[in-house]
């Protein structure tokens, strides 16, 4: 997007002002706490798993939910929010030996996201390998009654991911909070109650 009409946007974007107002490292904050109001899935989890960290905004509001959480945040890029209940790993999630860290989480979340082309079908094929690779890391980070809170573009490859997703989680539903950008094809997937136990 031209840098005129994204600066535009950002004026008018009353997230945009609310996350400044609060303090809140980025909009994306208010995706995560209206994610939390409708499922409340952050009180119950202590050992979490965040999965595109920086800069950091999901971190504040997941400790402003719940100050006793343990946080191992990932991202290629460093976090500007730092606490000390936030281990962070500058790393690309891909290449990190998850085996390495020998635990498990309550709930894992991703708002990983390529850098984006503009191009959807690009975008959203994209996305859909960093989350075929996280199904494909389950049984060694999730724990049993765990949940998922996914970003996805959507398209094509979204029937196969969610009919796979059914098969580790009791529960899979969509959720596209208000303040995701309505011209955008970002939406998130919740999955409650991990079953899938080798
Ligand atoms: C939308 S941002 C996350 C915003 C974050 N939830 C927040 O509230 O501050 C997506 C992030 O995914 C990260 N990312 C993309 N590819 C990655 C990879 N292979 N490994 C780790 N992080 C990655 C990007 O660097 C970017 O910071």
């Amino acid at each position: 997007m031209k840098s005129k009409r994204w600066l535009e946007r950002q004026y008018k974007d009353i997230y945009v002002k609310k996350a400044k107002k609060i303090g809140f490292l980025s909009r994306a904050a208010y995706k995560l706490i209206e994610i939390d109001n409708k499922y409340k899935l952050i009180l119950k989890s202590n050992d979490i798993l965040e999965l595109g960290s920086s800069p950091g905004s999901w971190t504040q509001v997941i400790l402003k939910i719940n100050e006793k959480s343990k946080i191992d945040a990932f991202d290629i890029i460093d976090m500007k929010y730092k606490h000390q209940n936030v281990k962070f790993y500058k790393k690309d999630f891909f290449l990190f030996d998850f085996n390495s860290l020998n635990k498990k989480y309550d709930i894992i979340l991703s708002d990983l996201a390529p850098n984006t082309t503009g191009h959807k079908q690009t975008d959203h094929l994209q996305i859909s390998s960093m989350i075929e690779y996280i199904i494909s890391i389950l049984d060694i980070i999730a724990k049993k009654n765990s949940s998922l809170i996914l970003k996805i573009f959507k398209g094509i490859e979204e029937k196969n991911i969610i009919s796979v997703l059914k098969k580790n989680y009791r529960k899979v539903e969509y959720f596209k909070p208000n303040s995701s950008r309505k011209d955008s094809t970002e939406i998130y997937i919740i999955g409650k109650n991990f079953f899938k136990i080798k």
